[in-house]
Order: C-alpha cells, then structure tokens, then sequence
C-alpha cells in the first residue's frame, strides 16, 4: 500500500505545487484537506485543483461555526488583540485547521501531515505545535520550508508538471476568515509606503463612504454579542453583518510594526471591521460593568492571553487557566452598546447593561446627589499620607543642601 500524507491545501500555487513534490519526493498518495473558515473561496474549484494536480482525495470542512464559537468568542472576551493592535485572525484559525487536519490524517491512516508555511512565519509555529501536541506520531513536513523555492521557480516547476495555477490575482500575501483579512509582502514590506485603496476589499475607501454617520447597536450576553440592530443571530451571521456595516463606513483598517515569534519586525495590514468593533464595544461594556479592580486586572491577563495565541500556544494549559478567570467576569457582561461611525471613525456613544455599576445618585452634580462630600476631607487627608511624608523628608533634603 503506497503511504499518506493528509496536506492542508488552499488551492493557492504553494499548496498546489507542494502536492506534487511530496508525492515524488516522499514517494506518497496525499490527501488534501481545506477547511472553510469563511474565507469565500470556491471550495468546488479548489477540490478540482487538488484533483487535476493528483490529489488522492480531498476533504472541504465547514469549519465556520467552531471557529466563531470557540475561537472567535474567547477572543472577544479576552478583548483579544495581540500588541494592542492585531486582532489575531489569522492566528485563531491555525490551531483549528491544524486540528481538522490531524484528524483527516489520523481517518486516512497518513503518517504524515503537510503544510505550505515559509520558514519565517508565525503560522509554521501554529501549525506545529498544534498537530504535534494532538498527535505526536505524526511527521510534519513543510514543503516550502524545506525545499525553499522562489516563487518563479515554483511557476516553472507547476508549468514543468502541468500543476493548474492562477496567475498571481493580487500583489500581495492574502490569508482571510470571519475574523480577518491580512495583507502582506509586496510593496507594503516597505513600512513607509502607504497601503494602496486596492489592497482592501472589505473596508471602503473614504470616497465611497456614506456623507451621513451611520450607527450600529450590539446587544452582548455572557460577554459576546447575539443580536446586532435589534435582530438576534448566530454568531457567523452577526459577523458577516458587522464586517458589512463597519466596513461600509471605512472603518476596520490596521496598519501596525509587528514582532513575530522567530524575531522578525514584520509591516502587517488587516482589515477587520467587525474584530474592531465588537472589541471596541465589548470593552466600553465592561468598563461599565466591571470593578475598577477586575478592570485592572483583566488588563494584564488580556496582553497574555493575546500572546499565547499569536504564538501558537493554543494549546498551553495557562490559556485555560486564564480563560477560567475571563469566563468568571464575563457572567456580568450584558447589554446594549451603540457605536457611531462616520467616516472612518468609530466612536461608542450609548451603552446601558442590567447589571451596571454606575450610580447616577453618586455620579450627578444635581441636589438629588446621595454622595457625601464632607467624607471626601478625610478620604484625602489619608489617601496622600505616606506620599507627603515622602515628599516632606525629600524637600526638606534638597534644602538643606542647598543652604
Ligand atoms: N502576521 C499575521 C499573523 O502572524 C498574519 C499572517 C498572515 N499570513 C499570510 N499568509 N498572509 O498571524
């Protein structure tokens, strides 16, 4: 029986050579696996490719709702964005289709999974780590990393062995999802050079925005949104629909200096409109919601949480644990959050919650106040003790010196 190797195959040149060349340098069957995670591509075409280029056999999973449900929402409640900017869309996938592959494999009896990663990426690491932990019987081999050809040379190779290809659409590196759009190499490696109108497709140009602002209410339960503009849906259905209405405004662009694992500063662009949004939201809910001091707090397990799955640790026990303690806040995150947008701004001007914190009789200037001021004389006279003694004895130091 010829041996299998189960590849995670997107259709793109990569991928499409690499089934080739583990089929003659591995002397194996491959069978190529692409799991649908709302990238809006044409899986029908892509089960072609994979068979004109002698896949064995191919798989398309509908991988969309595990995605928003598991990986999405416990990055919306983890306020997930990775150096404060990167909304880790592609990130979150990588361990989802990593676990889809190693089943397909573990189903097909492969003793080997495939993927087309470079040698100087995060996804490499995601990819890895993931199927390794699941399955450490399993061999891992990246074509790309380990062949380490241009891409002229793999145009020549797929002409050489009549591998059908598509003539490069874009400029640029694109990998999307629900949660994401990322967009990268060609002329945006320069980190000066201002990204093009054409390198976005989900978000408008300002010329093509609405004159008028437009607003966009979302309704949170248990910390992730089930209703956007008074209309209940599930979680693919509310994103798509954010993407749409943010992105109409101009609003979801990200254009920051990344660092990536294996040390590389890399210029990444993403459009993520609804990833934006939803986290702009949800954590203008919380500050309503939530104890200064669980604020706080949650504001050092955030960056943490970010971290271990930018770096492929979707699988590390401490992300658990840090779950456990997000889960534990996000009980009380319920209501109503409306955002503005014009122009390209987004702004929360409403949100209201039955669990709120605020107390209008403590916050109001009006007679109806129900704070004490005269408890504040105290308040202060205690609150800067040690810090005045300190200043005291420091000033008094200074001027001795001095005379
Ligand atoms: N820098 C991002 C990350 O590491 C995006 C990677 C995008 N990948 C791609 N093939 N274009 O998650």
């Amino acid at each position: 029986m010829i041996p299998k190797i189960a590849l995670a195959y997107s259709g793109g040149l990569d991928t499409s050579v690499a089934l080739k060349w583990l089929q003659e340098k591995y002397d194996s069957e491959v069978v190529t696996v692409t799991l649908d995670v709302g990238q809006l591509e044409d899986f029908k075409e892509i089960e072609e490719k994979s068979r004109q280029s002698g896949g064995l056999k191919h798989y398309t999973i509908d991988g969309k709702k595990e995605f928003i449900e598991d990986y999405v929402f416990p990055s919306i409640r983890a306020n997930g964005l990775y150096e404060g900017k990167y909304p880790l869309g592609t990130a979150l996938a990588r361990p989802l289709i990593a676990k889809k592959l190693v089943e397909v494999a573990e189903k097909e009896d492969c003793y080997a999974v495939a993927h087309g990663c470079t040698g100087k990426g995060n996804d490499q690491i995601r990819f890895d780590v993931t199927s390794l932990a699941l399955n450490p019987d399993l061999k891992i081999i990246a074509p790309v990393r380990e062949w380490n050809l241009s891409r002229d040379q793999e145009v020549e190779y797929a002409k050489k062995h009549k591998i059908p290809f598509s003539p490069k659409k874009s400029a640029y590196s694109i990998d999307q999802n629900l949660w994401g759009r990322s967009i990268e190499s060609g002329p945006l490696e320069d980190p000066s050079f201002e990204p093009p109108e054409e390198a976005f497709e989900w978000v408008k140009p300002m010329s093509e925005t609405p004159d008028t602002s437009g607003y966009l209410e979302l309704e949170f339960t248990n910390g992730v949104p089930v209703s956007a503009d008074g209309r209940e849906m599930d979680g693919i259905e509310l994103v798509n629909y954010v993407n749409q209405v943010v992105g109409s405004h101009g609003v979801g662009i990200v254009d920051h200096i990344e660092d990536r694992l294996v040390g590389i500063k890399s210029r990444e662009v993403y459009e993520a409109p609804a990833a934006v949004a939803i986290i702009e939201a949800h954590r203008d809910l919380e500050k309503l919601v939530l104890t200064r001091n669980q604020l706080v707090f949650k504001g050092q397990v955030e960056p943490q949480w970010a971290w271990l799955v930018y770096s492929g640790l979707w699988i590390e026990p401490l992300r658990q644990d840090l779950e456990a303690f997000i889960d534990s806040t996000q009980t009380r995150v319920e209501g109503r959050v409306k955002l503005k947008l014009f122009k390209g701004s987004l702004r929360v001007v409403s949100r209201s919650s039955p669990y709120s914190l605020y107390d209008t009789g403590l916050a109001t200037y009006t007679t109806s106040s129900t704070f004490d001021q005269k408890a504040a004389v105290g308040f202060s006279e205690l609150w800067g003790l040690s810090s005045r003694v300190a200043y005291r004895v420091g000033v008094e130091k200074v001027e001795r010196r001095e005379s």
